[in-house]
This record gives structure tokens, sequence and C-alpha cells, in this order.
């Protein structure tokens, strides 16, 4: 009834001594896949100690080698795609292709940190003090970047690997220690990706992965003293995290209602390509998924039949077969996307396919004349549901997309590119894309949420820059 995982801590794979363990149930049998340890708040601990030390030393040693390293563990995660994409298809279904595909964009992402951390953090600055009033030539000022300590690192479940090393990566080139605490959904394939890292020679402690039932050890791992940094991707919980963390910085990224508008003159064959895509792609479980289309009225008509042309030729089943759309993660999520679309059946929606599901698999559903009193006009549904509004000016889109208590990315599809530009600026959202599915790649692109969609900009650069302090010295000249 399942292979049993160790956790990863001071260089040494670890059974918890709370003898218990967390069971990974996959979406499509619904059986216990996978089982970890669910790690003690002592052993928590104990990390964060090891953690700590090791990054004294890390922060010492020289750049190029943190670079070698990361370069090295890229190449072993890439070696390793299949058995990881496996695990992938196993505790999370995503369809087969996309695990393989995630596991080398992370490797890739892991390269191209090395690289930019290099760069980035090869240089400092020189001021001088005479520009200022009242000064004198006689200061020089040198400024460098120094790392913060421990980063905790909590990615989501629908890209395990790829958001765990877009937060480890750029803390291990900064000069920091990482503590992961991975989704329990994925968790094997994270562990599998720290174990690409143990084969590179990383330092022991520096690098760590802590397992475990969140009312057991997460708050505890927020709330520890010995973190400086966390970075974490998810939901809701994001914002207890925020409220309830010391004085650190705290990168977050927390969902999104991604709206997509459609302005009369757009090419509705790309627009709705780019529906299909955006919004059923991993049967809909992104952040960056379009979540709600707002589309002019006067080319409503012709665009949903174009969705649903397209819509009818996803196909429906395992993630081992490669089907677009396979079952969402967990029973409860299913059932979560049920209520939704019930709750919008009650209200008078426009159901473009039967609604259909058999255990956690749902079958794609686009919602036509969708109206604000519904809950799917606002909620984020993490499923393979899309709501389409109607509406009678572009004002009345940026207004729908403006009451959303989210802001992450938005799309807007025109042939107008001023129209385009001033749709942009008037979206309260990170990014917007012109003409494309929201998105967050490449991955050294800024991606950043407003208001409820998170604190800060990832991507890249942002995340190595967030991962560090800015330390002066200040030469006094007689
Ligand atoms: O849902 C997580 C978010 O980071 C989406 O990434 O690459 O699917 O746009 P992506």
């Amino acid at each position: 009834d399942g292979d049993v995982f160790k956790y990863y801590s001071d260089g040494e794979w670890k059974k918890s001594s709370s003898g218990k363990t967390v069971p990974i149930i996959n979406p499509t049998t619904r059986k216990t896949q996978y089982k970890v340890q669910a790690c003690t708040q002592e052993e928590v601990n104990k990390t964060m100690e090891t953690a700590k030390a090791a990054q004294k030393s890390w922060a010492k040693t020289p750049l190029w080698k943190r670079a070698e390293l990361l370069h090295k563990a890229a190449a072993i995660l890439k070696e390793h795609k299949n058995a990881i994409g496996e695990c992938l298809v196993k505790e999370i279904a995503k369809p087969a292709k996309d695990a393989v595909t995630e596991v080398v964009r992370s490797g890739d992402l892991v390269s191209y940190c090395a690289e930019e951390g290099v760069r980035i953090l090869g240089e400092g600055k020189f001021l001088v003090s005479d520009s200022f009033p009242g000064n004198e030539r006689t200061k020089y000022c040198l400024t460098s970047k120094i790392p913060l300590g421990v980063v905790l690192a909590i990615p989501p479940f629908n890209y395990p690997v790829n958001l765990a090393v877009s937060k480890t990566a750029p803390a291990l080139i900064a000069g920091n220690s990482i503590v992961l605490k991975p989704p329990t959904q994925g968790a094997v394939a994270a562990l599998h990706m720290v174990h690409c890292f143990h084969l590179a020679g990383f330092p022991k402690g520096l690098i760590n992965c802590v397992t475990g039932k969140g009312s057991e050890i997460g708050d505890f791992l927020t709330m520890h003293p010995g973190v400086d940094c966390i970075s974490f991707t998810g939901g809701d919980t994001g914002i207890a995290i925020s409220k309830k963390a010391g004085m650190i910085p705290l990168q977050m990224e927390l969902g999104g209602k991604d709206a997509c508008i459609i302005l009369e003159d757009a090419d509705l064959d790309l627009a709705a390509a780019n529906i299909v895509k955006g919004g059923f792609s991993y049967s809909g479980q992104r952040c960056t998924a379009v979540k709600v289309v707002l589309v002019m009225e006067s080319v409503a008509d012709i665009l949903v039949e174009k969705v649903k042309a397209k819509v009818a030729k996803l196909t429906v089943g395992p993630p081992e077969d490669d089907c677009d759309i396979t079952p969402v993660v967990t029973e409860s999520s299913a059932n979560f996307i049920e209520g939704l679309v019930i709750d919008a059946k009650e209200k008078g929606a426009t159901f473009c396919q039967e609604y259909k599901r058999e255990g956690n698999l749902i079958w794609p559903l686009l919602l036509d004349n969708v109206r604000p009193d519904m809950r799917i006009a606002w909620e984020e549904p993490f499923g393979p549901v899309l709501p389409v509004i109607r509406i009678n000016s572009v004002e009345e889109g940026i207004h729908h997309c403006n009451a959303s208590n989210f802001g992450l990315q938005g799309c807007v599809f025109t042939r107008d590119i001023n129209k385009a530009i001033l749709i942009s600026d008037a979206m309260e959202t990170g990014t917007v894309q012109i003409n494309s599915a929201p998105a967050r790649g490449p991955d050294h692109f800024p991606f950043q949420g407003l208001k409820d969609s998170g604190i800060g900009s990832q991507g890249l650069t942002n995340s190595i820059n967030m991962m560090t302090k800015i330390k002066s010295t200040v030469i006094n000249l007689p």
C-alpha cells in the first residue's frame, strides 16, 4: 500500500521518530500511492539548526563554486526527468508529457539562475559623498549583496518541482540555505528533486526537506525564529502566514482570477485557442489559468462556438495516457468545483456541455451567460470549468477584472495595440498579456500579483535580489 520515503536533513535521509507517515493519494486511482514521513517539531528544530550552521560556510564559498554546483544539479535533474515525471503523474495526475516538461524546465531554471547569480551578485556599487548637499568628497561607500540566512520554501501541489527550484536555486546562489516543505501531493517528486541536489554534492545541511502534516509542523515552520525569509506559493494559507510571520522578507504568490478580455476586433481563432489552452491546461489547476472570459456581446456567439469546438476535442482520462483533462488533485477539490457548478446551474448559467464527473475526473465545462451573482464569476475553481461573461463595453470588462480581490495576471485580445496598452494600464494585475493567455514563464520574466495575489515579485532576477540584503562599508577619508 505505497512505498515509504524518508525526509532529508543534515545531508542524510531519515525516518521520523514519530513513527508516523502521511499517505499520498493517487488522484486517478484514489488509492495510497506513496507515504512520506510525518516529521515532528523537534525534527524541524534540528533541521533549522543544521541549515543555519551550513549557511555560514556556504556564504563564504566563492560565487563561481556555488554556480558550478547548481549547474551540476541542473544536469542531474534533467537526467532524472522520466523518474521524477512519473512521480508527478502518480501524485498530482499531471499529464505524462507535461510532467517531464516540468522537470526539464526546472533544470533550465537552475542553470539560468546560476548564470544570472554570478552576474548580478558579482557586482556591487561605489558611491561618493559629495553628491549630497553639504558634503565634501570624504566618504566612499561600497555596497554588496549578502544572503539573508535560512530560506523556508513552500511550493504548491501544481508544480512541486518547478516551484520548489524557483525558490531553492535563487536562495542557494545568493548564499542562503534552504528548508523545503513540499506539498503532500507532490512530496515524492520534490524529494526526488532534492536527491538530485544531494548527488550534485552540496554541503551537508545546506538543503533540507521536511515532510509532514500542516497541522503539526505548518505554523511551527512559518513562525520558527530560525527562518530568515519565506517564499510561498499557494492559496489562502499565504495570507495567514503573512499575518503570523516575523519581521522577515516574504515572497508570496497566492492565486488569481485571471480575466481574458475579448474586444470586437480580436482575432477570434487566436483568442479561442488561448482560452482553451489557458483555461484547461493541467485541468485548470494553475494560478495563471484563464479563469473568466469577458467578451463583447457582438462577438460572443462566434467566440463561444469556436471555444466549444475546441473543448470538444480535448481528451479526458488518466495522466498516464497523456490526456488533456485528468483527475483533479483531491476529492475535496472536485467537490469544491462541483459546488461552483451547481451554484451556476441554479442561477441560470448556460451549460455548453453536460456536467460530468467520475471520482476526481471532471469533464471540461464552459459556462456561458455567467452573471456577477454567481460564485464562479469571482471564485477560483482550480479545475476544468470556465465561465464566460458577456460585456457591452470595455469599461465593464475592466470593472469586473478590478472588482476581484485577486490581481495576478490578465489578458486582452485585440488588433489595436493602442487600445491594448490602455487596457493593460487600467487592469489592476501584476502582468497583462496582449494576445496570449496568462503565463508565468519564461522564468526570468518578473512574476507578481497585486492585492490578494501576493507580495513581492518573482522571476529569477527578482528572486535572487529578494533573497539578499544590501551591506555597505563606508570609508571615511581624513
Ligand atoms: O500556478 C502556479 C503558477 O506559477 C503558474 O505557472 O507556468 O503555469 O504560468 P505557469
